[in-house]
């Protein structure tokens, strides 16, 4: 694990979509996962402008979104499909057919995480997968006692995790399992606040355990964490 500290928020969002805008000059149809969350906001806005200033080309590119609420429509407020489009869709040249993210609409999730696996594969795998991480050590919705061979699938979330992002009454997600990121080539981990200053230090120097799912990343070859200095604050 590479862990990079930066002094606040804003340099971890201009380091991070600098990193993605490496990934996608080099190769131009590279397949990313994507985040959702408070903590890659001002990255999106960082990759937005690097469109409109001419810097960089998404014409190529294929994104999955690494999660999604369900039951859920995707023109619910809380939805991710709702908060990729104001916050990047809509601004960029993702061809919409490229774009991916469950549907928190369906009646069958079963055969939509299934899919999602099979699109997944179709595309070669993720080159660059972009995480942020719960209190709770989740990665993408995948809560403590995910299994290390968890693919796409229909979770039940912590209660916890229900309160602290969603007004209504949802309290299930469709997720990327921990295998279909474990799968990715390179991935970015981004932590920044107090709050994150436990998990993160779970994440680098506890034991690898589903009792903190990001702690499994300790075994991926090449994963890199971006921390504010107060996610790094319990490091040493
Ligand atoms: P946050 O969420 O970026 O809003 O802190 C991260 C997560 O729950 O994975």
């Amino acid at each position: 694990m590479k862990v990079k500290v930066f002094n606040n928020y804003q340099s971890i969002c201009s380091k991070a979509a600098m990193l993605i805008s490496k990934q996608i000059i080099k190769k131009p149809d590279s397949a990313l996962g994507l985040p959702t969350g408070s903590t890659p906001i001002t990255m999106y806005e960082k990759l937005v402008s690097f469109y409109e200033e001419g810097l960089l080309d998404y014409s190529e590119i294929t994104t999955f979104n690494l999660d999604e609420y369900y039951p859920i429509s995707p023109d619910n407020p809380d939805s991710f499909f709702r908060y990729m489009h104001k916050r990047f869709f809509d601004h960029v040249n993702v061809p919409e057919e490229r774009v991916h993210i469950l549907d928190g609409s369906t009646n069958k999730p079963k055969e939509e995480c299934k899919e999602y696996e099979e699109l997944i594969d179709k595309y070669g795998g993720l080159d660059l997968t972009i995480l942020g991480i719960g209190e709770n050590g989740h990665i993408a919705y995948n809560e403590p006692n995910s299994a290390p061979g968890s693919q796409t699938r229909l979770v039940e979330l912590e209660e916890a995790t229900v309160n602290s992002k969603l007004s209504g009454e949802i309290n299930q997600a469709l997720t990327m399992g921990i295998r279909t990121i474990m799968q990715s080539n390179q991935i970015l981990l981004l932590a920044s606040g107090k709050r994150k200053a436990e998990p993160i230090t779970k994440t680098i120097k506890g034991p690898v355990t589903t009792d903190h799912p990001a702690s499994f990343l300790q075994l991926h070859p090449s994963v890199t964490l971006y921390l504010d200095t107060d996610a790094a604050a319990k490091l040493n």
